[in-house]
């Protein structure tokens, strides 16, 4: 204390002597150097970190309170996706799932497409005991995202669905050869196969990327044959979205 109090002012006429208490030459001229630039790192922090919280900010007050990042939701911030991620799949046999129809509250519920298992109890009016979806809820019923005949088709085998998107041959054709028609046919099974697959992917995506749902597993094959596999016949509303053959346009 009683050093600090004898040191001399620094003079600022000239050259003062370098005593223990005055700074060296090369510490005055690092110090002149940051006054010179007058931004030091921690400042580009302090402005940084300021615009990244006034972006959360406005994100949560336009998102109404949903979002920090404009909507992007990574999935490492949705807790029960990182709890899933923590605890493992949840892969489950039909019959396992069929437990997870809402109708146990202690119970999550739970869908399935294509095999992928969704949690989608975020959502209890529509999956939900008396829920106007509430026939998907555990169970895979594929083959009805695709048709939407919901009492016939609740069930994930799809053989037979791509009819569906298929003509209906309702004219005799004249100027064809059985030949050429069989090639159309071909042509025309593998297109509406993969209009069945795009219909699938789409709905399969719907609850995957989903703000609230999320995938917890895959459906488990438990061996039990379905009897009625690939004996489906088209269901009547599927039936009724067929295009007729007479109202397509030539070469489509
Ligand atoms: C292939 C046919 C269809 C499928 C697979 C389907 C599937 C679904 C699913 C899964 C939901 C729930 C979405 C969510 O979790 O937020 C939903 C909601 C809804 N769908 Fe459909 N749907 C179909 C056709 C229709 C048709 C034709 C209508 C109207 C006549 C319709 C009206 C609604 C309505 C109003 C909702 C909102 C939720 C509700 O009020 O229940 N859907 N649909």
């Amino acid at each position: 204390m009683s050093e600090l109090r004898q040191r001399q002012p620094v003079s600022s006429s000239g050259p003062s002597q370098n005593t223990d208490s005055t700074p060296s030459r090369s510490q005055q001229r690092r110090a002149d150097t940051e006054d010179s630039h007058g931004i030091s790192v921690l400042d580009i922090i302090r402005v940084l970190a300021t615009l990244v919280l006034a972006s959360c900010g406005l994100s949560y007050y336009i998102t109404n309170s949903e979002s920090l990042l404009w909507g992007y939701r990574p999935w490492f911030t949705r807790w029960p996706v990182v709890k899933n991620y923590l605890t493992g799949p949840v892969n489950l046999t039909p019959v396992e799932l069929s437990l997870y129809n809402g109708s146990d509250p202690s119970l999550p519920i739970y869908l399935a497409v294509n095999g992928s298992i969704f949690d989608v109890s975020a959502n209890p009016l529509v999956y939900g005991p008396g829920g106007s979806y509430n026939f998907f809820a555990g169970r895979d019923a594929t083959r009805a995202f695709v048709t939407g005949c919901f009492e016939e088709d609740l069930t994930p085998d799809l053989i037979g669905a791509e009819e569906m998107f298929m003509p209906v041959e309702d004219v005799e054709e004249a100027g064809i050869t059985n030949a050429q028609k069989k090639l159309r046919l071909e042509r025309e099974i593998r297109s509406a196969r993969t209009a069945v697959g795009k219909t699938v992917s789409r709905w399969e995506g719907f609850f995957r990327n989903h703000k609230k749902y999320f995938q917890v597993g895959k459906v488990l094959d438990d061996g039990v044959v379905d009897p009625e596999k690939g004996k489906r016949v088209l269901c009547e509303g599927a039936q009724k979205q067929r295009q007729k053959r007479s109202e397509m346009k030539e070469g489509s």
